[in-house]
């Protein structure tokens, strides 16, 4: 199988952090969707970037299939590492002001100096639920990194039209 060059790695418990993801990439089409669960993963492939979900549980902690299978996956993705990452974690303002979104701190220990450290570099905090913008939010996220993965960090046309004033 060749792989997508972009892996979506999700986790959800009641359904939200799914919803977000399907939503995103049906107009990414070319990002590979994969669910997390309690089962171990079979893995991976080698990607140019990879961004992973959480909804927040507990205290501002991550889901727990996280925490059961992160050091797996650091170890599965070290012989290929992505060059290019990001998080998008989700949570609740308004029941969970004082943990909103935790997750991403929760991930920070499982991946910093590793090989999915990348995965640092660009994220995305959303409560779909209290924010009606969400979906441009999350779109916004994933498009930065699909540029980064294109080395289209670069606008060509505005240099062009700057140069010529
Ligand atoms: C038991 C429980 C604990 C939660 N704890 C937090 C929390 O600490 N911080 C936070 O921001 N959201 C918290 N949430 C909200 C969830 O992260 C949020 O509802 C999320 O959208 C759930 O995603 P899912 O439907 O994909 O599982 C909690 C929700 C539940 C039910």
């Amino acid at each position: 199988m060749v792989s997508a060059s972009i892996l979506l790695l999700y986790s959800s418990a009641r359904g939200q952090t799914r919803r977000v993801c399907h939503t995103l990439t049906a107009s990414h089409p070319d990002i590979e969707l994969v669910e997390l669960t309690p089962d171990p993963p079979a893995w991976p492939g080698r990607y140019e970037a990879v961004l992973f979900a959480s909804p927040t549980y507990g205290q501002g902690g991550l889901h727990h299939v996280w925490t059961t299978h992160l050091p797996q996956l650091v170890e599965a993705f070290t012989p290929s590492p992505p060059r290019l990452g990001g998080l998008l974690v989700l949570g609740d303002q308004r029941y969970h002001a004082r943990t909103f979104a935790g997750a991403v701190t929760a991930f920070k220990p499982y991946l910093q100096g590793t090989a999915l450290a990348p995965l640092l570099d660009r994220i995305c905090v959303l409560d779909p639920r209290q924010d009606r913008a969400w979906e441009q939010r999350c779109a916004s996220w994933v498009e930065a990194i699909i540029q980064d993965s294109r080395g289209a960090t670069y606008d060509h046309d505005r240099f062009d039209r700057s140069a010529r004033r």
